[in-house]
């Protein structure tokens, strides 16, 4: 689609349970300095789930459960056999190197793949821990299920035609290949961003390459929202990830309403995710899970004005290679609506100014949510993220221009809001007019799929296990 976004329903009630409930030690423990050390998962003691976890000194061991997995070579040979087989919706692209060379490849989907639209821009990135490498076999199946079944599937159709999906099937091929947790360099990569609480990673030089890598590629593209694939662990984590304190408890984000409504709509799409008792409805505020500093998830709300999750989609790290076409199809409904919830809900738009009729590059706050977010420089649209069934206050502000301020009902589906600003220096007689303009084409829902059809595409169960 061009520039307007035609919105599907998809999401039928989503209700929410309590959050402020003890839970247990996330799985794939962190290693990070003094927070925690890493015996904690040697021993694999916490939690009470058994797991299996494949450190360096177990090759005898890494052997045989590599097996059925792609390697490296393997991966960077399918990703480049997609970008040939579903080369008219598709780009292939590095961004950058591991520690030891190899290329991180990104897959985007769309219909015009490298080509900036006013669409939103969504991004998966799998395997940031090396011996968790599910999320890259999973990425690879998701793009490749997108091109088979694209103009055949509305939901795929609908991924390729109004969005742009980028997914990164491997952030730690390194680590991935020495059976490891953090890279060539043994660094935690989610543990290697700059920080909110502490002074950690500020020094860009000695940050990791593929850190480095993944906060570039953050500044050259806008990404509305995205989702780093970790295991050991069934649950949606969101933001925050830490506290000031260092203490485990709740610590919301300014969008800790629409960050629970987006991981519950992982957890519920998802074959049993939802269904956890160790996490009420499949989901958890990281902090109150257990704090972690330096991590991806609060760097990219924070510096990437990106709605990021963190997604932990298998008890077991490593699990025989068998057992990925069934988590393929736990997560595949999870992860198209996920991307798809970019599309589906929240409210997007335009702006533009009223002397030239041009876009106009600004910001959208939202009253009562101290979180701004940026419409991109060219089309000057923006995707704001937001739990749907409420009543939002919607403001667009432009150096220079008068800001507008609008009531938005903002109900299962998403809405259309364009804004036309005026230069400050406008005589006062253009107010009332402008007034009215900032609602003019706003509040034009379209439904374009039916419903009936949508229920049985809803975030329900796949089909079979
Ligand atoms: C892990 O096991 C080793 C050896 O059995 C033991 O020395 C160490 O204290 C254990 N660490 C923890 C955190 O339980
Ligand atoms: C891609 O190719 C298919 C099959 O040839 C065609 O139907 C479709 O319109 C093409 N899509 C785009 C975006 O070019
Ligand atoms: C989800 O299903 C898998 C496979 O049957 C099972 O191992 C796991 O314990 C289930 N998890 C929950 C939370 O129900
Ligand atoms: C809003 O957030 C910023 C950080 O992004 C913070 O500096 C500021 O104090 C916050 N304002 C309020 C009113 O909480
Ligand atoms: C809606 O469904 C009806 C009956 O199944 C069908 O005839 C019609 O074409 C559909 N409309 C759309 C927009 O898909
Ligand atoms: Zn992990």
């Amino acid at each position: 689609m061009e520039l307007n976004l035609s919105f599907v329903f998809v999401f039928v009630s989503l209700s929410f349970f309590s959050f402020l409930h003890s839970a247990f030690a996330r799985g794939g423990l962190q290693s990070y300095h003094t927070f925690v050390s890493p015996e904690v998962l040697e021993n694999g003691t916490y939690n009470g789930h058994t797991r299996r976890l494949f450190l360096k000194d177990q090759s005898r061991r890494s052997v045989d459960v590599a097996k059925g997995y792609m390697t490296n070579s393997d991966l960077e040979a399918a990703v480049k056999a997609f970008g040939k087989r579903c080369s008219n919706i598709s780009r292939i692209y590095s961004i950058g190197r591991s520690v030891n060379g190899v290329p991180l490849w990104v897959i985007e989907i769309s219909d015009k793949p490298g080509v900036e639209e006013a669409e939103p821009a969504f991004k998966y990135i799998g395997n940031v821990h090396g011996d968790e490498p599910v999320g890259r076999e999973l990425l690879m199946l998701l793009a490749n299920w997108i091109c088979d079944n694209y103009l055949k599937d509305p939901l795929a159709t609908l991924i390729v035609e109004s969005t742009h999906l980028h997914i990164l099937p491997t952030m730690n091929p390194d680590g991935f290949s020495l059976r490891q947790r953090g890279n060539a360099n043994n660094v935690d990569l989610n543990r290697n961003f700059p920080d909110q609480f502490f002074s950690m990673n500020n020094d860009a030089f000695a940050r990791e390459p593929e850190t480095r890598a993944i906060m570039e590629w953050s500044s050259q593209i806008h990404f509305t929202a995205s989702a780093s694939l970790h295991g050991g662990a069934l649950v949606a984590n969101y933001p925050w990830d830490g506290t000031q304190d260092k203490r485990r408890e709740y610590n919301a984000c300014p969008d800790d309403e629409t960050f629970r409504f987006l991981a519950s709509v992982y957890s519920r799409s998802h074959y049993n995710m939802s269904l956890s008792s160790d996490y009420p409805g499949g989901i958890t505020n990281g902090a109150l899970w257990y704090p972690i500093y330096g991590g991806m998830q609060d760097w990219n709300y924070i510096h990437g004005g990106c709605f990021e999750l963190t997604l932990e989609i298998s008890d077991d790290k490593w699990p025989p290679a068998n057992e990925l076409t069934t988590l393929w199809k736990y997560n595949r409904m999870s992860m198209l609506n996920l991307v798809l919830s970019l599309v589906q809900t929240g409210i997007h738009g335009r702006i533009f100014s009223s002397d030239s009729g041009g876009p106009l590059p600004g910001f959208i706050t939202i009253k009562g949510i101290n979180y701004t977010v940026k419409t991109s420089r060219i089309f000057a649209d923006y995707h704001r993220m937001l739990t749907p069934g409420g009543r939002y206050k919607v403001m667009a502000t432009v150096p220079g221009y008068g800001s507008k301020t609008t009531n938005v009902w903002l109900e299962e589906a998403a809405m259309t809001v364009d804004f036309v600003l005026d230069p400050e220096a406008t005589p006062k007689g253009n107010l009332l007019r402008s007034a009215c303009e900032c609602n003019c084409g706003s509040l034009s829902r379209r439904i374009k799929y039916n419903l009936s059809k949508q229920r049985q595409l809803g975030p329900k169960r796949p089909v079979a296990l």
